[in-house]
């Protein structure tokens, strides 16, 4: 049956921001900020210019902190410099007359000692190793043995997210949205796989919590609520990561994010890049336990999205890799035209090749 696809290019509020359409740039890791500083730079400018069309660009995956980064030339957003290079993303992204949020991240465990502060072990809530690489300098390396926070070490990462929160207003974002998927730091603290504590952090369902919400908080003392945003993954395994049982950890996680009124919750649907039916977990009942906005995400087609959004199972779709290979997908997606296809070897670092050369529609 052919659906009305309107709806994926009809007009959404999305907190006090009002959406030109339903589509979402996800967050993509391109590798691709100024060696050294890791500030965004003129290529990146164009990159994010040429793809605001969007109803809502979220920015690819951006470290909080030095102590926060993975992969080598990822952005960040603890410097001047780093501040100045996204001033000049977000006003571009404006003037074509599109919407931004900056998404804030640290990785925790999923690093390398070759990018932490003094050659530093990366940090943790526990002491456990992912079994998975990250990228550095030389190429693919085993991620670190990480060493497990102390309370004041874990205070002290809450400071860098409202740091990085005040700097992402000073860059002119529209508003943020906080990394919690994906296994890098936040979610480490919330799955059994990856949390062994046994403080105030650890063990029960609400200490498990206890670090994504004391994020959130510190957030909000920065951002009003709708203007902040956070992504999740509950079932993904991507980073070696798991939980005993995801519905005890994420209902009740996004009924406080709920109080909280947060503008959206954004959730990938099942295996990160890979099956959506990858465990089974109640995605509609989870947006209902919410009083905000939906995003869904993850191996999303012009039909998929079309149909999810007239069943209202989602109120916006995030598409990632489309995004990459299409700088004007929304057009693409309203002509029903082919789309371009991605070329994996040039996602991750390098220049313009695969960045900013593929070709729009005459
Ligand atoms: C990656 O750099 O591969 C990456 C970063 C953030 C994600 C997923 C993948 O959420």
């Amino acid at each position: 049956m052919t659906q009305d696809a309107s709806i994926l290019f009809s007009p959404f509020r999305l907190g006090d921001i009002e959406l030109r359409n339903r589509i979402v740039m996800a967050p993509l890791t391109r590798n691709r900020a100024t060696h050294g500083t890791d500030a965004p730079n003129d290529l990146n400018v164009e990159y994010y210019r040429q793809r605001a069309s969007a109803g809502l660009i979220i920015t690819e995956a951006t470290q909080i902190s030095q102590q926060g980064q993975g992969y080598i030339w990822t952005p960040g957003i603890y410097s001047p410099a780093q501040v100045e290079g996204w001033q000049k993303v977000t006003k571009a992204v404006h003037e074509a007359g599109g919407k931004i949020f900056l998404q804030l991240w640290h990785v925790g465990r999923i690093s390398h000692v070759s990018l932490q502060p003094n050659g530093a072990p990366p940090v943790a809530p526990s002491a456990i190793r992912a079994k998975g690489q990250t990228f550095v300098e030389s190429g693919f390396v085993e991620v670190s043995e990480p060493h497990a926070l102390t309370i004041d070490e874990i205070k002290a990462v809450v400071r860098d997210y409202v740091a990085a929160a005040e700097n992402a207003k000073k860059a002119g974002f529209d508003g943020v949205e906080i990394h919690s998927a994906n296994g890098y730091l936040i979610e480490q603290f919330l799955k059994d796989k990856t949390n062994h504590r046994t403080d105030a952090y650890g063990g029960s369902v609400d200490n498990r919590l206890r670090f994504a919400l004391e994020v959130v908080d510190a957030i909000l003392s920065v951002w009003p609520r709708e203007r902040v945003g956070i992504r999740l993954s509950p079932v993904s395994p991507f980073n070696d990561i798991a939980d005993s049982d995801p519905a005890k950890v994420y209902f009740p996680l996004v009924e406080k994010l709920g109080a909280r009124g947060l503008a959206y919750i954004h959730v990938i649907e099942g295996a990160t890049g890979g099956a959506r039916d990858y465990a089974p977990f109640d995605y509609v009942g989870l947006r209902k336990t919410f009083s905000g906005a939906y995003i869904a995400n993850n191996g999303y087609t012009r039909e998929l999205a079309i149909e999810t959004l007239n069943a209202q199972r989602a109120d916006l779709i995030a598409f990632g890799v489309s995004f990459i290979a299409n700088p004007d997908l929304v057009e693409r997606l309203r002509r029903n035209a082919p789309l371009n296809k991605p070329d994996q070897p040039t996602f991750y670092g390098g220049g313009a090749h695969g960045y900013t050369d593929y070709p729009a529609l005459a």
